[in-house]
């Protein structure tokens, strides 16, 4: 049987080439959320990334749906409790983009650190402030993980490689294998908050962590603290975050993903102490070949009713 599966967000060749043996493929990229709701019908698969949400409405919508693929990590944006009551099975591509995320959050420690976004600004412009840009080194400093996944860990290791001390807090992870992931557990998120001079976020976006980052956060960390999310928009509070790096209690912040995509230049995004990419923590070549490849595998393992390696809802 030949499915029909539904490319709303692009996917690269090696993925479309697998789906192609067994399947009649749509490459629909950057489809509104309007068409999307008239052309899902027609399909028994969809593969999204981020930008695209699955929605009750979508859900209700799709007819012949069987499957839904998300290329990457996050599934925020599809409505797993609607997905599971219309017995429509949820993958996704956990681990193809853990390195390419692990190492642009090193590169935002870095950059802040030494001040990279600033220098290259002003050299642009013309000037020379080798003196004004004093840096600060990471080796010997205190690196705080939030969330000890496959990507907390990744990032763990790598700064330890360059000297910096890695302490790690996960409500859902026993003690002994944050430790044996390579960081010191701490067992309160504020013992965390006080140690780090870097904090580093790598938790997704649900209901309990939305705003866990918060003006009451900020105040329990240590005056100028860098912080880095390329996890989820939302888990900081961008008004709090904003105020906090005005007041100098943050001193610099590495942003990936925002609560709003694209959130535009906003006051947060042009702030000089602010490193801004647009969402690009999975955007590397390796990765999006190797999120292609699994998405691609597990969503005909879905549609042939085949076991599953990750499976979602
Ligand atoms: C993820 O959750 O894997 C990332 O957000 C991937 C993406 O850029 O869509």
């Amino acid at each position: 049987m030949r499915w029909k599966i539904l490319l709303t967000d692009g996917l690269k060749a090696e993925g479309q080439a697998i789906l192609a043996q067994q399947a009649e493929v749509d490459d629909r990229s950057g489809i509104s959320a309007e068409e999307l709701l008239k052309a899902i019908g027609e399909y028994d698969a969809v593969i999204v990334r981020s930008r695209t949400k699955i929605t009750a409405d979508v859900l209700e919508a799709a007819a012949r749906l069987k499957v839904v693929g998300r290329a990457g990590v996050g599934v925020d944006n599809i409505d797993l409790e609607a997905a599971k009551a219309r017995g429509v099975t949820v993958v996704n591509a956990p681990q193809a983009s853990t390195n390419a995320v692990a190492e642009l959050a090193l590169g935002m420690m870095f950059g802040l650190a030494r001040r990279l976004a600033e220098a290259d600004a002003s050299m642009k412009r013309g000037e020379w402030l080798k003196k004004h840009l004093t840096g600060t080194e990471l080796h010997g400093k205190t690196l705080g993980v939030v969330g000890m996944g496959r990507i907390g860990s990744r990032v763990g290791a790598l700064a330890k490689a360059i000297g910096m001390r890695v302490i790690g807090y996960d409500p859902l992870i026993p003690a002994e294998e944050i430790a044996r992931r390579g960081a010191e557990p701490v067992a309160e998120l504020d013992d965390l908050y006080a140690q780090a001079d870097v904090i580093t976020l790598h938790v997704p976006l649900t209901p309990q962590t939305r705003h866990m980052v918060n003006a009451e956060a900020f105040g329990k960390m240590k005056r100028g603290v860098f912080i880095i999310c390329a996890a989820r928009g939302g888990v900081i509070d961008e008004e709090a975050l904003y105020e906090a790096l005005e007041s100098g209690q943050v001193g610099g912040v590495g942003l990936d993903v925002f609560a709003t995509e694209p959130p535009g230049a906003t006051p947060l995004v042009t702030h000089p102490r602010v490193i801004a990419t647009p969402h690009i923590g999975a955007q590397t070549k390796e990765a999006q070949t190797r999120v292609a490849e699994d998405i691609a595998t597990e969503v005909l393992a879905a549609l042939a009713g085949k076991t599953l390696r990750w499976r979602v809802v």
